[in-house]
């Protein structure tokens, strides 16, 4: 174990140890947006900032995917700190200016005005790269990427047509902290209006809700490999038969 003393608090963390797992821990709180436990942590967005001294040596890292390999001292706070996540902010809300998720945070660091042109967008993507990772590391579908470069930068599906590989699963809609990714369920469909793409809605066989979409069912029966009642039966249904 090492010795780790985050914002005065002293306190140990195994080798490996995230900076945030030691302060969601400690209850001490670092602001995070491209941070999702069910994917592998990027370091993307840089809010999570934290300025660390090893060694006698300072410098800033991002918590959410620094590991503790030593003894350590964490200021979460400070003013270097500080400064750094103001002009992050700044640049978000910038960028996103109708995120409510940004603004949120803006005030929170006491952020107003941003002194960069705030752009004339409805779009709240802050380019994290989320979706792209959830839907290529958990659902297994990669029908997302980054595209371009700099400023002109964001995700989307290849030549941002109504993609193939998509299932409609919703999972890049659940996973993006600024809610840039919407579905509309609608007339027995699902509407993604940010990847064109639309889906036919499946009823449960039991309960006639629609719970899923064709392309996913279609594509969990090849994955299992075989037909199966999850497949039929939403999952109240599924329990309730389990009981
Ligand atoms: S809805 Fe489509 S793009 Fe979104 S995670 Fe599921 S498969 Fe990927
Ligand atoms: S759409 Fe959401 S999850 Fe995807 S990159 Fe933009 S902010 Fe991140
Ligand atoms: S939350 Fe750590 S870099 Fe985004």
């Amino acid at each position: 174990m090492f010795k780790v003393k985050i914002d005065g608090i002293e306190t140990e963390a195994a080798p490996e140890t995230t900076i945030l797992e030691v302060a969601n821990r400690e209850l001490v709180e670092i602001p995070t947006l491209c941070f999702n436990d069910n994917v592998e942590p990027r370091g993307a967005c840089r809010i999570c900032t934290v300025e660390v001294e090893i060694w006698g040596r300072k410098r800033l890292v991002t918590a959410c995917n620094y590991p503790i390999r030593g003894d350590i001292v964490i200021d979460t706070k400070s003013e270097k700190v500080m400064k750094l996540r103001r002009l992050i902010l700044e640049v978000l809300l910038a960028r996103t200016p109708k995120s409510e998720r940004i603004q949120e945070l803006a005030k929170k660091y006491g952020v107003s005005q941003p002194r960069f042109t705030v752009e004339k967008t409805d779009d709240k993507c802050i380019v994290c790269g989320l979706c792209v990772q959830v839907c290529r590391d958990i659902v297994g579908v990669s029908a997302l990427s980054l595209s371009e470069r700099g400023i002109l930068r964001k995700p989307e599906t290849p030549f941002d047509e109504a993609s193939s590989t998509c299932i409609g699963c919703g999972s890049c809609v659940y996973i993006c902290p600024t809610d840039a990714v919407t579905m509309i369920d609608k007339d027995g469909k699902r509407f993604f209006p940010r990847w064109k793409t639309e889906f036919k809605l499946v009823k449960c066989e039991s309960c006639d809700n629609l719970f899923m979409t064709d392309a996913q069912i279609k594509y969990l029966k090849k994955v299992m490999g075989k037909d199966d009642p999850c497949l039929h039966y939403c999952p109240n249904c599924l329990a309730l038969f389990k009981k």
